[in-house]
């Protein structure tokens, strides 16, 4: 076998169309997001502090992740199913996959962490948390995942696939794809559940630990109106993480159980789609700063035009 078959949602017949347009909306919202937040960051020096050069950082790995994804779910519901990829290319989409939500569990850590220094030690901030430091952090997550991921890597192209071809989910994730192998997959699959303790569960421990320390001092704080911003705040982030997070740790570590695929599948609409789209209108675009920049940049271009 030298090409594989995605098939995403084949079982839903009519549905296919309606899917498609509803993503394709979905792949250019986040797009659109993830874009402006750049944008802003870079033109506004009001913004170029840790804090913004980690979400323009997200944003960033987000608009690579969607496009990761999504083209090619979508040329997939379009044709259902009856399009083909290359094994070498399904390898690759889930070598940037991998790469990516990896970078992005540590980015997590490092932008709770950055909340945590700010709002618990605000008087080190600037000793713990510069630009500097940030640099550093976000350097530091993207050779670690590239580590990881060439670990994976390396593994998955000594996989031989000879049976059927059909891969039962929208995009080349892992455990479908080992399922077609037809070579020994306790490796690579004790290897995996080993990385992904490190890569998902680990962050996910560190980042929660951060929330609940900032929310059990924000309890303590004695202006009603800062508590109820900083608490909302960092509400918002927590039901972000967790919807990142929580599929994640379902489908890779967790104990896989066959009747559990097409669960996963759904599950994984979480990760790959739903945080893209809504990272930018949590963790940004309700942030005050944030909205100042985009009202300042919706009169600048206004007086340009
Ligand atoms: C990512 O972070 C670095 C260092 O903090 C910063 O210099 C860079 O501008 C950020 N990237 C984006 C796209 O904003």
């Amino acid at each position: 076998v030298t090409e594989f078959h995605l098939m995403g949602f084949v079982g839903l017949g009519d549905l296919q169309i309606p899917l498609f347009c509803l993503f394709l909306v979905f792949y250019l919202v986040t797009m659109g997001g993830n874009i402006l937040i750049i944008l802003l960051v870079a033109t506004d020096p009001h913004l170029h502090t840790p804090m913004y050069f980690f979400l323009a950082n997200l944003s960033c790995l987000e608009t690579c992740y969607s496009s990761n994804i999504l083209p090619v779910m979508l040329v997939n519901l379009f044709y259902g199913g009856r399009r083909t990829i290359s094994v070498t290319g399904c390898i690759m989409e889930h070598y940037f996959f991998g790469l990516l939500a990896a970078s992005e569990c540590f980015l997590l850590v490092a932008m709770s962490y950055d909340r945590y220094v700010a709002i618990c030690k605000p008087l080190q901030y600037t000793m713990l948390m510069n630009n500097r430091v940030s640099f550093q952090v976000i350097a530091g997550s993207w050779i670690h995942s590239l580590f990881v991921m060439s670990i994976v890597l390396y593994l998955m192209c000594q996989l031989k696939f000879c049976g059927p071809s059909e891969i039962n989910h929208f995009f080349c994730e892992l455990n479908p794809i080992l399922k077609l192998a037809c070579s020994d997959t306790q490796l690579i699959e004790l290897v995996t559940i080993l990385l992904s303790v490190l890569c998902i569960l680990f962050p996910f421990f560190l980042t929660l630990a951060s929330y609940i320390v900032i929310i059990s001092t924000i309890m303590r704080m004695s202006s009603v109106s800062g508590r109820k911003k900083a608490f909302s705040t960092c509400s918002s982030h927590l039901l972000v993480v967790s919807i990142f997070y929580g599929p994640m740790i379902i489908v890779y570590v967790l104990p896989k159980t066959d009747g559990l695929q097409e669960i996963h599948k759904f599950l994984s609409l979480f990760y790959t789609i739903l945080t893209p789209l809504f990272n930018p209108l949590i963790y940004s675009l309700r942030n005050r700063e944030v909205k100042a920049a985009l009202r300042k940049a919706v009169a600048k271009l206004y007086l340009f035009l």
